[in-house]
């Protein structure tokens, strides 16, 4: 099978259903181009550089926020749904960002944040303004605080950040935020507040976006007692009977199907994906019914280790699942929240990692202390593939395709992370997630290796440029080379949403087959597997000679021809 000929496969996007094995590309803007010069990405640096994810190979891109944000969180403290932040561009920069990707077959998604806006939002100034007891108050969470004169807030609920999750305005009234204090939640019982969605989605559906990514997606509806449980309370109660008060409430698929309604008035209908980080499968898989969002992000990979059962439970259950509800799975091993995977299979496993120090858990060592950079980046390259070939939709995030490892040693003073400075609970190894956010690097040199003319808004390390999209473009052994080879062959290679274990005789020997017969198999473990006869190999992430396949690789196989 001959790459150029993979290469010219066209996409298979001309149907309504291009989402069910899609391979999405997340941008996190403000990282990814620069094309004036001040430090940050930009629209027009994404429309420079659409042949290079044209050329990569991918069907759709997924845009991180890039609205008007006073950045307290990354762009996800929105304060104008329906704008470009000037600092990325404008709304005429957006369109032509569409119309270069959709004249490549690259479909667009953008991300929609609907539990919180920023404390900049008009709706939130109002409130403010408007005072107790009003209708602007009601689009927002507030509450009297306790004391005389509600100087102490309504109870001690921390935020998933880190510190109090109610903040005081003032006049004896708090407001609620699951995120940093710039990040007001919205109250979803308001009708203002559903018709402010409805009109969001409109406007950008008008505009050509393909879909949407629904960011916190199972926190949007609460139901909070007059008298509210304390933190302790709150965390024993059960988050899988769809009636816990803040999280994954049943109702919240109300307002799923509402948005349903609305991406059905297009053609072809737009598509959304849920960021929801619920207990289980099953509850996960309620936002992926066609009468709601359709998909939802399946984080279990990302959480697990380099490791063939658990590969193989979590494959097997989640499609499972998504065969249940009539949606596809979906895989992710990276993105812009989580510590870089090349960098997460070159430490030791979690399991092995977690200590206890007084009642929190830590994970021993920095990132940078015990990184196996080699290790890593192999293991992810095998990851990579074996998930490529996996039925359903994949989301890859920018930089993996560079095999780029996290950032480890950012100054406190440069980092720009919430989750950093607020000491979130989950943020294990207390660096935050500035560190998979670093601008990515073009070429080997030059002022931020490329990103843009002057220095990029975070602090790029030297190794950066050996990793460069320049360093890697013509070398057939580099990570960039093996995205595009498997991105192609994907697309030439894409068949029916199933797959059939192969036993391979080996716990740490996993192997399928989709039902034209490709074949995808990794070696978890150290010592070679055999490959055998059936089928010939046609990408690896490592080198196969003599039909073996090393430890820590994959490879793909294809019917022998005759
Ligand atoms: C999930 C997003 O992925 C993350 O980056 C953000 O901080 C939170 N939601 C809050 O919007
Ligand atoms: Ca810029």
């Amino acid at each position: 099978m001959a790459l150029t000929e993979a290469q010219t496969a066209p996409r298979r996007l001309d149907t309504p259903d291009w989402w069910r094995q899609a391979a999405v590309y997340q941008i996190y803007p403000r990282s990814f181009a620069d094309a004036n010069g001040d430090g940050i990405g930009d629209l027009r640096g994404i429309v420079s550089r659409v042949d290079y994810l044209d050329e990569l190979g991918i069907d759709a891109v997924w845009l991180s926020p890039f609205y008007p944000s006073e950045l307290a969180d990354g762009g996800y403290d929105v304060s104008d749904y329906r704008d470009v932040d000037p600092r990325l561009g404008t709304l005429a920069d957006f369109d032509d960002m569409v119309a270069a990707l959709h004249a490549r077959g690259i479909k667009i998604i953008v991300d929609i944040v609907p539990n919180h806006s920023s404390d900049q939002h008009e709706l939130f100034r109002a409130a403010l303004a408007a005072g107790k007891g009003s209708p602007e108050r009601d689009r927002y969470i507030f509450r009297d605080g306790l004391g005389e004169n509600g100087e102490l807030p309504p109870a001690d609920w921390r935020s998933v950040f880190g510190g109090p999750a109610w903040e005081p305005v003032g006049d004896g009234q708090w407001y609620f935020h699951h995120f940093a204090k710039e990040q007001p939640d919205f109250n979803w019982d308001n009708p203002d507040v559903h018709e402010e969605f409805l009109k969001t989605l409109r406007f950008w559906s008008d505009r050509g976006v393909d879909g949407f990514r629904v960011d916190v997606a199972h926190g949007l509806v609460k139901d909070l007692p007059e008298v509210l449980p304390s933190a302790a309370e709150l965390d024993a109660m059960d988050r899988t009977s769809g009636r816990h008060p803040l999280w994954d409430r049943d109702e919240v698929h109300e307002v799923y199907a509402e948005w349903r309604r609305v991406f059905d008035e297009y053609d072809p209908p737009r598509i959304a994906v849920a960021e929801a980080w619920v207990a289980t499968p099953e509850r996960r898989a309620k936002y992926a019914t066609p009468a709601g969002l359709g998909q939802a992000f399946n984080f279990d990979l990302l959480e697990a280790d380099f490791d063939a059962a658990q590969f193989r439970e979590i494959i097997t259950d989640n499609l499972a699942q998504s065969a249940a509800t009539g949606s596809s799975s979906t895989w992710v091993l990276s993105n812009h929240d989580v510590v870089r995977h090349a960098t997460r299979y070159g430490l030791a496993p979690l399991q092995g990692r977690r200590v206890k120090q007084g009642t929190e858990w830590i994970i021993a060592g920095g990132p940078e202390d015990q990184l196996d950079r080699d290790g890593g980046l192999r293991r992810a390259r095998a990851a990579t593939l074996f998930m490529l070939a996996l039925p359903g939709s994949t989301y890859l995030y920018q930089g993996e395709e560079l095999g780029l490892h996290e950032v480890a040693d950012i100054p406190a003073e440069q980092r720009q992370d919430p989750a950093f400075f607020r000491g979130a609970d989950h943020d294990k190894d207390g660096l935050g997630r500035d560190g998979c956010r670093v601008p990515l690097p073009w070429t080997s040199d030059g002022p931020s290796f490329g990103f843009g003319d002057g220095p990029a808004h975070l602090p790029q390390p030297e190794w950066l440029g050996a990793s460069s999209v320049a360093a890697e473009d013509g070398d057939p052994e580099s990570t960039l080379s093996l995205y595009r080879r498997a991105l192609a062959l994907r697309h030439r290679l894409q068949t029916g949403e199933e797959l059939e274990w192969i036993e391979t005789g080996r716990a740490d020997v996993l192997r399928f087959a989709r039902p034209n017969g490709w074949q995808a198999v990794a070696n978890f473990g150290t010592e070679d597997y055999p490959l055998g006869t059936d089928g010939q190999v046609v990408v690896s992430s490592a080198p196969v000679a003599g039909a073996v396949l090393p430890g820590a690789a994959t490879a793909w196989l294809v019917p022998s021809a005759g």
